[in-house]
């Protein structure tokens, strides 16, 4: 048996006494997209919430008009005027430039939070974990996700690793008010900081300062290797998991799967001044047309946008009918268990299952209650008011020096043969203080078994920004091919960059 389900969602927006009546921006997508999105608009028109739909192209039927965002011209304006969009699955087309509907979306309307709630329907839906109940909310914008990245060399690639502090601000305050807002208990922070000092070290440190500011909420941090491995093992340790993009997008399909339900999983990408609603699945191509599709991913997507819109009375009807339908054994293909499942519902007949079940509540599995929010909840407030923020001016901001990267290859690559290059070179006022190539200090004093690729890192402090330029005109005309430079700086006295080993 499920342990207490919980709402899926009831942070954000207010909800006036009298709801008027409003319009969502729909968009079908693409694959199973269309008969899911039917089956949920027929469960929300029966539960009367008060809103209207304007449907929008975007995917496959976009791309193929020519706009290769995947997003018809009139998706922005209508997002724009509504705030809130339920969207079907997209089909993302390989290769020829096309971007991802998905990733355009969450970035140009900065939906920085993704929240994911996991969880366990057993009995009623296998899963290895049948007390399963955690709420994944990760960052949604940043990290590598920036999409920044080179070619260096003719070895290397990189991808920029970006982390704001107001991005983690926004993002742990969001975990916290939401586990505030339903009742959770505690927020576990997930990050690689024991590695990652700077950026995932950010992280950590704006957790560990938000969480001070919310005393009845526990608060603890893990690694992300071993978090991981024990949320798939001890799911009821957690209730909320904050984390930045990466992690959180494997994290969340680990405890989606985990659970059992990850066909049945919801998400929401919340911005501060629109909202976008999904299932987490994709558009399953192969049983696209089939009736076959499982609406539930995308109904509890619409449920949380209820709750977000403040329409709890007819989300606590949808969720509870949809739980009376599992639980009873009225099953779609995907969740058939033989001996356990009573009846094979297609695409199509589910939602009249639901809909005559609006108004009953599960008798075996917990009902879900959307309770009032609590007005003080800044979470519970207005999407458009900015979060309060405790970045801190830096009063004393100084150069340090220069990382120069040089693309240098030569038989042999010697370390020392390169430090002799460097040697020749007017270094402009800067002192060469060491070599790394992959991170790894190559000279002064490197391992001999260190193998090097072409890239290299070479660490100049002293002189000022001024030099700069000279320098890197000095390793030119020397034959060198500098490829990237980093500047180092420090913040308050304190190093705004990693130190290689011994430095
Ligand atoms: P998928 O989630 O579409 O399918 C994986 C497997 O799960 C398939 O066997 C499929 O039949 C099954 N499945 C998925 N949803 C189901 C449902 N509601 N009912 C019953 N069975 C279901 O993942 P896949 O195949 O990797 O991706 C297909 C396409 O979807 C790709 O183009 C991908 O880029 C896109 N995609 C879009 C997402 C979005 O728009 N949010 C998210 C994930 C993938």
């Amino acid at each position: 048996m499920s342990a207490q389900l919980r709402p899926l969602d009831s942070s954000s927006t207010p909800h006036p006494a009298a709801l008027p009546r409003r319009t969502v921006a729909v968009a079908a997508g693409d694959g199973i997209g269309p008969e899911i999105m039917q089956a949920t608009l027929a469960v929300l028109h029966a539960a009367d919430p008060g809103l209207s739909f304007q449907t929008l192209t975007v995917g496959l039927q976009a791309y193929r008009a020519g706009h290769a965002a995947g997003l018809g011209p009139e998706v922005f304006e209508a997002i724009d005027q509504y705030g809130v969009m339920l969207k079907g699955p997209i089909t993302t087309p390989q290769g020829g430039g096309y971007k991802s509907v998905n990733v355009t979306l969450r970035k140009t309307l900065g939906l920085y939070a993704n929240v994911r709630p996991c969880v366990s329907y057993a009995p009623f839906v296998r899963s290895l974990q049948p007390d399963m109940d955690v709420v994944i909310v990760r960052e949604n914008e940043e990290d590598t996700y920036a999409g920044i990245e080179h070619r260096q060399t003719d070895e290397v690639v990189q991808c920029l690793k970006l982390i704001t502090r107001p991005g983690c601000e926004r993002i742990v305050r969001h975990a916290f008010e939401y586990a505030r807002a339903n009742g959770r208990g505690s927020v576990t922070c997930m990050s690689k900081d024991n590695i990652m000092k700077l950026t995932d070290g950010l992280f950590h440190q704006v957790f560990d300062e938000i969480a001070a500011e919310y005393p009845e909420i526990r608060s603890q941090h893990q690694i992300i290797d071993i978090g991981t491995a024990r949320m798939a093992s001890r799911p009821q340790d957690y209730e909320v998991v904050v984390t930045p993009n990466l992690y959180g997008d494997i994290l969340s399909d680990v405890a989606a799967e985990v659970s059992g339900s990850i066909g049945l999983a919801p998400s929401a990408n919340l911005g501060r001044r629109h909202a976008m609603f999904e299932a987490v699945h994709g558009s399953a191509p192969d049983i696209a047309g089939r009736d076959i599709a499982n609406p539930s991913g995308l109904l509890l997507a619409a449920v949380m946008m209820l709750v977000h819109l403040g329409r709890r009375g007819p989300a606590e009807a949808i969720h509870n009918a949809w739980l009376r339908t599992l639980e009873e054994g009225l099953h779609t293909a995907d969740l058939w268990q033989e001996g356990k499942s009573r009846e094979r519902l297609g695409t199509q007949a589910f939602p009249e299952v639901v809909i005559s079940r609006l108004g009953q509540l599960p008798c075996q599995l917990a009902p879900v209650r959307y309770p009032e929010p609590d007005p003080e909840s800044t979470a519970a407030a207005a999407p458009a008011k900015p979060a309060p923020t405790v970045t801190k001016a830096t009063s004393e901001k100084r150069f340090e020096g220069i990382d120069v990267f040089l693309h240098w290859d030569i038989p042999g690559r010697d370390p020392a043969a390169l430090a002799a290059a460097l040697a020749q070179v007017d270094a402009q006022g800067f002192e060469l203080r060491l070599i790394t190539n992959r991170g790894v200090r190559v000279w002064p004093s490197g391992h001999p078994d260190t193998w090097c690729s072409d890239h290299w890192r070479c660490r100049y402090r002293g002189a000022s920004a001024r030099a700069v330029p000279a320098l890197l005109g000095a390793l030119i005309d020397a034959g060198l091919e500098p490829i990237k430079t980093e500047q180092l700086y420090s913040f308050d006295g304190q190093p705004g960059f990693s130190l290689a080993q011994g430095e």
